[in-house]
């Protein structure tokens, strides 16, 4: 009798750990494998990669010759007729969204001419040019979005004799609350994401490394800093802002003492004016507990001090998100330096950067502006 009460108790348990789970996860997750043949389980990030048959209509499947360490890059779809061909996914509700289209040309053709193409989402609102490479490395482009019904992503030939093609796409739902600073009338294009202090990329392998928003972590070590790891995963997320993973809060840069700052140069793809989005993240992990009442980190980007943040302590995560930041030229420098009083080195665990790209009309307002100033000037002169 107690043994069937337990098992009861038991699976009832179990149902609604998973359907916790899959509530925690989203409303989508969808991981297509294009010019993929058959459906294949990624064991490695315990996930399924579908074909793209159901979401495209034209294109040819081809194999790559030189193969790739990411089976799902192996197969791509290329489109040699037509200027513009898309997918058309499905959405569930009114969101936002991560999409991530990845692309590995592998020699497909054997002629090693990698192509340079165009990518469009959302009815052009989106637009960036794909530059493929031989390189072994897949090349991603990334965005976030906000969106209901469908999405279309497409491919666009923008030179003679050269096929656009495609190797993955991704899409994820986020929480509403998650990049909280940005609006439907935004969409956001990844330019960094990188796990400071760390040697390996997230996620590596399912279930130590994961991230619920199917964010990839970038490893990078800085020259002039202390790296700080705890060298081992923790497999769940954290709660505050934006849910980083606890494994990409366990590694870190630190200055190498109380006075320094830590100097951190960032690319855009885009070398005109761009409005840009920060997201930095501190945490104080037990290996680098010493001394930790007065750690607080003042952040200036291109000169100008734009947050000053005390941080919480150990296992608590402060996110500081930075928006409209405009940046000229291509790059940015961005200073984390320890704020009046701090007792701490200063630190960073992770970094998000992002470019807005769809705010067209907030660009053309602008250069409208400078337009209007300038012929006021001109008027004046003349
Ligand atoms: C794909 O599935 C078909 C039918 O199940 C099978 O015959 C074929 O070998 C599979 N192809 C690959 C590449 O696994
Ligand atoms: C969306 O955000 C942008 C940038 O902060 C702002 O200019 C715009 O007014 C916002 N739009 C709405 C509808 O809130
Ligand atoms: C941190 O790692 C980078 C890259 O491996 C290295 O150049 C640097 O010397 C390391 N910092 C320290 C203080 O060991
Ligand atoms: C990363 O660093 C850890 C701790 O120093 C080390 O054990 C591990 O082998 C390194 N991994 C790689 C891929 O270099
Ligand atoms: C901090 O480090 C820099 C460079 O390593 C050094 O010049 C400076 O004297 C140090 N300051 C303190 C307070 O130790
Ligand atoms: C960033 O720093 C570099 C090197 O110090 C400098 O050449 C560049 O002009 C700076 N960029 C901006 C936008 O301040
Ligand atoms: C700095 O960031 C923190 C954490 O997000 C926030 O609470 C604070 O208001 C920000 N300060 C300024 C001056 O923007």
């Amino acid at each position: 009798m107690g043994n069937w009460k337990s098992t009861v108790m038991l699976v009832l348990m179990l149902v609604a750990m998973q359907s916790f789970q899959a509530y925690s996860y989203g409303y989508l997750w969808l991981s297509i494998d294009c010019g993929a043949t058959n459906t294949t389980f990624d064991e490695k990030l315990n996930r399924a990669w579908t074909t793209d048959n159901e979401f495209i209509g034209s294109g040819e499947n081809k194999l790559v010759s030189t193969s790739s360490s990411f089976p799902q890059m192996n197969t791509l779809r290329i489109f040699p007729s037509g200027i513009k061909n898309c997918y058309n996914l499905p959405l569930e509700k009114e969101s936002k969204y991560l999409v991530r289209a990845g692309f590995y040309y592998g020699n497909y053709d054997n002629l090693k001419k990698p192509p340079a193409f165009g990518l469009e989402v959302q009815s052009g609102n989106i637009n960036v040019n794909v530059l493929t490479s031989l390189s072994s490395d897949p090349i991603y482009h990334e965005f976030i979005i906000t969106k209901k019904n469908a999405l279309d992503v497409c491919l666009i030939q923008t030179q003679n004799n050269q096929i656009p093609f495609i190797s993955t796409l991704e899409v994820s739902s986020l929480d509403q609350r998650v990049y909280r600073l940005m609006n439907n009338s935004i969409a956001l294009y990844l330019e960094s994401r990188i796990n400071y202090g760390a040697n390996q990329s997230v996620p590596d392998r399912f279930p130590t490394y994961v991230d619920i928003y199917n964010r990839i972590w970038k490893p990078e070590e800085v020259s002039t800093s202390r790296n700080l790891s705890l060298g081992i995963g923790s497999t769940s997320w954290d709660t505050s802002e934006n849910n980083p993973p606890n494994v990409v809060l366990d590694s870190a840069i630190e200055a190498n003492n109380v006075s320094e700052s830590i100097f951190l140069p960032i690319n855009f793809r885009e070398k005109s004016l761009v409005s840009a989005y920060f997201v930095l993240y501190f945490d104080i992990t037990p290996a680098y507990q010493e001394g930790e009442a007065r750690r607080k980190v003042a952040i200036s980007i291109d000169g100008q001090l734009l947050n000053i943040t005390r941080l919480l302590g150990i296992g608590r995560c402060v996110t500081v998100s930075i928006f409209p930041v405009i940046i000229t030229g291509g790059t940015a420098n961005l200073t984390n330096s320890p704020a009046e009083g701090a007792t701490s080195p200063a630190l960073l665990n992770a970094m998000e950067v992002f470019s807005v790209i769809s705010s067209a009309d907030r660009v053309v307002g602008t250069f409208f502006g400078i337009s209007i100033v300038l012929f006021s000037w001109i008027a004046y002169w003349i």
